[in-house]
């Protein structure tokens, strides 16, 4: 009989509720804990979630006292880093929640903490789980459009504003650039391979958050609903990125690889007030490239898939740690687009262009 896998929950909120629900459709697998700072707050999603076999702790650190296969973190961004890097040095392979964490001091120490301690820390990106995701990777990669030299990426949201610990900045530490900007910028990143940012040129604003037509909650909005960066690399390529919570516009455009033998635009998925490529799922793609002289689009097949992106990443997890794998995801490589994420909030602050210095 295969050994039963024991998983804790660390933050009973939200998207919680979410990894409870993969974990649960997977079998050898059994939630035995659950913890959220908020007195009581974990013994009662204990309870509304039907975990039976589980206990609720009011801290983070009486969990890890336990003895587990792996653990999901799910708290508010500002407390990945705490709650990643006690979890590693207990011993726990970590399915941390996107983004990996506010600034990138604290990125490369998680990664660093997983390094030395060998335990697993993957990053819950789900739509690279999207067969299409791969196809955008295989096109760029393939080397077919020659040197890609220019990208843009982003999307975004025409209202769809989250509140409660999303706008707080001690919470939170940034808003829709780290939120939804962080699949965006997977996106692109991965399929270039994670080159190494060297600026970052941004602007953010708050607009809608803090005016209370648009946001219930608007004296408490204290992160960006828009911004747009620049961002240099390596190796002659750019990057723009661009992302709102909320805008008077349909979308703000396609992601799309300039190359020197080839362009690829990704559209953006579905239409309406959450339309973009926010949340990773791929619309229409499209190459553009010369054919025997001739000016030619072609357009790439779209796999139509009801698959579940979440329970494929919590799957994954899953299956990498009963199998002895790499980290899916691995925090060491996400550790660069949290540096740019770091970049755009310095430079949104300092009004000006800001350098990202690596420690590799
Ligand atoms: N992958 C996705 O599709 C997806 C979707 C939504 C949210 N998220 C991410 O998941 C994270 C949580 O989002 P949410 O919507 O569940 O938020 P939430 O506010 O609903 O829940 C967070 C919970 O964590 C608890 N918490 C805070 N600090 C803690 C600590 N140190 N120890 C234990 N518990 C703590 C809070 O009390 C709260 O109950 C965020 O980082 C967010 O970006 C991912």
């Amino acid at each position: 009989m295969a050994k039963v896998q024991r998983i804790g929950i660390i933050g009973s909120g939200g998207i919680a509720a979410a990894h409870v629900r993969a974990y649960k459709q997977l079998p050898d697998v059994e939630i035995v804990a659950v913890a959220d700072v908020i007195p009581g707050k974990a013994a009662q999603f204990v309870t509304n979630q039907e975990l039976q076999e589980a206990i609720g702790y009011d801290d983070h650190r009486k969990l890890l006292e336990l003895d587990l296969d792996g653990v999901s973190i799910c708290t508010p961004n500002a407390s990945h880093h705490v709650t990643t890097v006690d979890a590693l040095r207990a011993g726990k392979n970590v399915l941390l929640e996107k983004p990996m964490s506010v600034t990138l001091e604290e990125a490369i120490d998680m990664a660093q903490v997983a390094d030395e301690t060998g335990n697993m820390l993957t990053i819950g990106f789900q739509p690279r789980y999207d067969p299409n995701m791969k196809v955008v990777n295989d096109i760029v990669q393939s080397g077919k459009l020659g040197k890609v030299y220019y990208v843009e990426t982003g999307g975004g949201r025409r209202r769809g504003m989250p509140g409660g610990t999303f706008i707080s900045k001690q919470l939170a530490g940034a808003g829709a650039m780290a939120d939804i900007g962080c699949y965006s910028l997977d996106m692109a990143l991965n399929a270039l391979g994670y080159p190494k940012p060297l600026t970052v040129s941004a602007y953010t604003s708050n607009y809608f958050g803090t005016n209370p037509i648009h946001h219930p909650e608007a004296n408490k909005f204290e992160v960006e609903d828009f911004g747009v960066a620049l961002v240099r690399f390596e190796n002659d390529v750019v990057l723009q990125f661009k992302i709102s919570w909320a805008m008077h516009m349909d979308t703000l455009g396609s992601t799309m690889f300039l190359g020197t033998e080839g362009g690829l635009k990704v559209n953006p998925y579905g239409t309406g007030n959450w339309s973009g490529v926010w949340d990773g799922r791929v619309g229409e793609m499209k190459l553009f490239h010369d054919f025997m002289g001739k000016q030619t689009e072609t357009p790439i097949p779209v796999t139509n898939t009801d698959m579940n992106l979440f329970f494929e990443k919590v799957r994954d997890f899953s299956e990498a740690v009963r199998d002895g794998r790499p980290a899916p995801i691995p925090g060491s490589q996400i550790v660069i687009q949290q540096a740019i994420i770091d970049g755009v909030l310095r430079s949104s602050a300092a009004k000006r262009e800001v350098a990202i210095e690596l420690p590799f």
